[in-house]
């Protein structure tokens, strides 16, 4: 275990899920996805940066046989029309023959997992799962419901396993999330 208290560009976090927690939810993925594909071959799209230590763990776990693929998305605030989206690589070379597993670290409005999903539809993919380590219900704005969750959890901020605060924090190997102002 880190500590139990962590401070990020002046801003603290609480140790939340300790590691033994996460890695024991991340078995419980694995034992489900291996009853889910039994033999199949699956494409695995991982979602980073934030999906990547989640990847880590659980991608060796896996009976069946896989190809992995990458792909950074990140929402920014376009001029016109709001939120937008850019991804790199741009364009995404995933075979329509196989089922398709999304990796990702968490779920929070969907806006990201919708815009992909939407994506990989057009691309001809029918067949596409969602696994994510954490999930936002409380927070959810868009139409995605994620196969397989390690954790549902409030609308707090997290950081830690994978995930950051602006590029800071990934390293962590439990989630800490952001302590409430102090009044
Ligand atoms: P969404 O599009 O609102 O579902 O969120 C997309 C992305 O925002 C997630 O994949 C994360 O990378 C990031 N994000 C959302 N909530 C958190 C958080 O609590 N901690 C760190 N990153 C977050
Ligand atoms: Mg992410």
């Amino acid at each position: 275990m880190d500590s139990t208290e962590i401070r990020i560009q002046g801003l603290e976090f609480e140790l939340y899920i300790e590691n033994e927690a996460i890695t024991a939810a991340i078995d419980e993925i694995a034992d489900q996805l291996n009853h889910h594909y039994g033999d199949h071959s699956v494409n695995i799209l991982v979602v980073l940066q934030g999906a990547e230590t989640f990847s880590n763990y659980l991608l060796p776990l896996l009976k069946f046989p896989y190809k992995t693929h990458h792909t950074s998305i990140k929402t920014y605030h376009g001029l016109a029309s709001g939120l937008e989206m850019k991804m790199d690589p741009p364009h995404l070379h995933i075979s329509t023959d196989k089922p398709l597993l999304i990796l990702e670290d968490i779920v929070d409005t969907g806006f990201t997992l919708n815009y992909l999903f939407d994506l990989l539809k057009e691309h001809g993919i029918e067949h596409i799962q969602l696994a994510t380590l954490l999930f936002k219900p409380d927070s959810l704005r868009y139409p995605v419901q994620p196969s397989y969750i390690g954790f549902h959890i409030g609308p707090e901020f997290v950081v830690g396993f994978g995930m950051d605060y602006q590029e800071e924090g990934r390293q962590y190997e439990d989630i800490y999330k952001l302590k409430p102002a102090a009044e």
